[in-house]
């Protein structure tokens, strides 16, 4: 039987619902569970895709780092690189990152949440992509193995990141990193 999830892991699954359906419905990533999906649709995903995840992942990792903090987050942009190099696509330079704010431990367990989160739908658009452009097709982003206790793991660190008064800050950390993400993919994919 699973553990029982932990409050923080409830509330922001709660808050962040409506976001994430906008997500999941965004034609940048809707055309990855279409059945008549082509590699250069595919393509065309993958360069969008790129810088969203690309500020998420880059900026989780500089906050963990300056906040000392022992987390392993396995880092999943240098396989988004190789699969867009061997579709022969090569992803355009990342804007600069250095006016963001700085994150509260509270805020970083709402926005890893967010970033760890996409590796579960991210394991079931690696399943669709095997059926639709067979598994020859370079998508090692979508199949980092979140194995079954990892998760629920996950869900208890961010726990212990954030104390029960912060849980509001955790929210708006998850809602922010949605937003980011969402207007990242806006201006690559305008659907
Ligand atoms: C077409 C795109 C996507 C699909 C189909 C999808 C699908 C899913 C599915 C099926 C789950 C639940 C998995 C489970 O309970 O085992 C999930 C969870 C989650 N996804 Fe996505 N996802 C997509 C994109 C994203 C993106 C781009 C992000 C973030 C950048 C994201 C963040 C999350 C988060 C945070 C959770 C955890 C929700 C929870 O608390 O249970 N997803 N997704």
């Amino acid at each position: 039987m699973s553990p029982p999830t932990p409050p923080l892991a409830r509330q922001l699954r709660d808050a962040t619902r409506d976001a994430h359906r906008a997500l999941d419905r965004h034609p940048a990533l809707q055309c990855l569970l279409a059945p008549t999906l082509t590699r250069e649709a595919y393509g065309a995903s993958l360069l969008a895709l790129y810088p969203a995840h690309a500020e998420l992942e880059n900026r989780i990792l500089r906050e963990i780092a300056r906040l000392g903090l022992r987390l392993r987050v396995p880092r999943r942009l240098p396989r988004l690189i190789d699969d867009l190099g061997s579709l022969g696509l090569t992803p355009r330079t990342l804007a600069s990152q250095a006016a963001t704010s700085s994150a509260s431990p509270a805020i970083l367990a709402g926005e890893l949440y967010v970033l760890e989160g996409s590796r579960l739908g991210g394991q079931m658009i690696g399943g669709r992509l095997r059926r639709t452009l067979g598994s020859g097709a370079p998508h090692t982003f979508f199949c980092l193995e979140m194995a079954p206790e990892e998760w629920p793991r996950r869900l208890l660190e961010l726990e212990a990141l954030c104390p029960p008064g912060e849980r509001g800050a955790a929210v708006a950390g998850a809602r922010a990193a949605f937003d980011r993400f969402r207007e990242q993919l806006d201006r690559r994919f305008p659907g």
